[in-house]
């Protein structure tokens, strides 16, 4: 964790006992207004035709394109009215107790900060355009805010029940480098692809990955990487779906995923629903890292 500049073991000087601080928009400077239209911009040439269409609807609907960086004072008002959620800044990663109680009162931590103008292409700790951005035009879709409403609650029940590993890992291959079948094809749902330009391209088009149909007790078995672009992406088949699937009462699965093994994040099972199957040649070749 030592890679982080925004971990924090208690709330920090300036925020509240439940982790928020005020975004403090007039604050931001002209470069950080413009690192978010640069990424913006960016985004824009490459997710029509590659991000779900609930994703475009919601990108519109909340109107992130004024220039810089949202206000969240003018963007909660238009999310609230959709599903009654509203964005909230925090200081940078939080518990996961307080981020399981944000989400279940349908509240989404966002960072304050932007990332600085030599990190476009990469960082490793969200800010504030991939927790909007990325993030925020989903939760204006009633079944998928509903789903991340549930997962606050399921949270703080897995933790309680020690299974927290597991579920983290249906939020990472879900929410945040989640694929769906919509009517036209492969489309990409997941925050963490939506709001990278290079992993938006690989998600879909690069022979490299697997990408395996959705199934709760394999996502819950998988593990993941978080420093480079995943090699495995499963498929949901709608956001009705997923909801419908994690809505069920995770009790036996927990009870089934104790004795299970974890499976390696390139295995292809006989069972596995295959839409690619991988070559697995840029994480061989050493990822971000190759030479
Ligand atoms: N159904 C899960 C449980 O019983 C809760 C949950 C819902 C978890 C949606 C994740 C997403 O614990
Ligand atoms: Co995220």
């Amino acid at each position: 964790m030592s890679d982080f500049e925004h971990v924090f073991e208690a709330p920090p000087e300036g925020a509240a006992a439940d982790w928020t601080i005020p975004q403090d928009w007039d604050a931001y400077s002209d470069v950080e207004h413009g690192t978010w239209d640069t990424l913006y911009a960016r985004q824009m040439k490459i997710l029509p035709g590659r991000a779900c269409e609930v994703f475009m609807q919601g990108l519109k609907a909340l109107d992130l394109n004024t220039g810089g960086i949202p206000d969240f004072a003018v963007m909660n008002p238009k999310l609230q009215a959709l599903t009654g959620w509203t964005v909230v800044c925090v200081p940078g990663l939080v518990p996961d107790e307080v981020f399981f109680d944000h989400l279940a009162n349908k509240r989404f931590p966002s960072g304050q900060f932007i990332r600085k103008p030599d990190q476009l292409d990469y960082l490793q700790e969200p800010d504030i355009f991939h927790d909007v951005f990325g993030h925020v035009p989903m939760l204006t879709d009633p079944d998928f805010a509903a789903y991340m409403e549930a997962y606050g609650k399921g949270g703080q029940r897995a933790a309680s029940l020690g299974v927290l590993q597991n579920l983290a890992r249906l939020y990472w291959y879900t929410v945040e480098f989640g694929l769906m079948q919509d009517a036209d094809g492969l489309r990409i749902y997941g925050a963490g692809i939506v709001s990278s330009s290079t992993e938006s391209v690989f998600a879909l088009e690069d022979p490299s990955p697997n990408r395996l149909g959705f199934d709760l007790e394999r996502v819950m078995r998988t593990l993941y990487r978080i420093d480079d672009f995943q090699q495995v992406y499963f498929v949901i088949d709608s956001i009705e779906a997923l909801k419908a699937e994690t809505l069920k009462d995770f009790g036996p699965v927990y009870q089934r995923l104790k004795g299970a093994d974890d499976i390696a994040i390139e295995a292809v099972l006989p069972e596995d629903q295959v839409f690619t199957r991988g070559t697995q040649a840029y994480a061989a070749r050493g990822g971000r890292f190759a030479a």
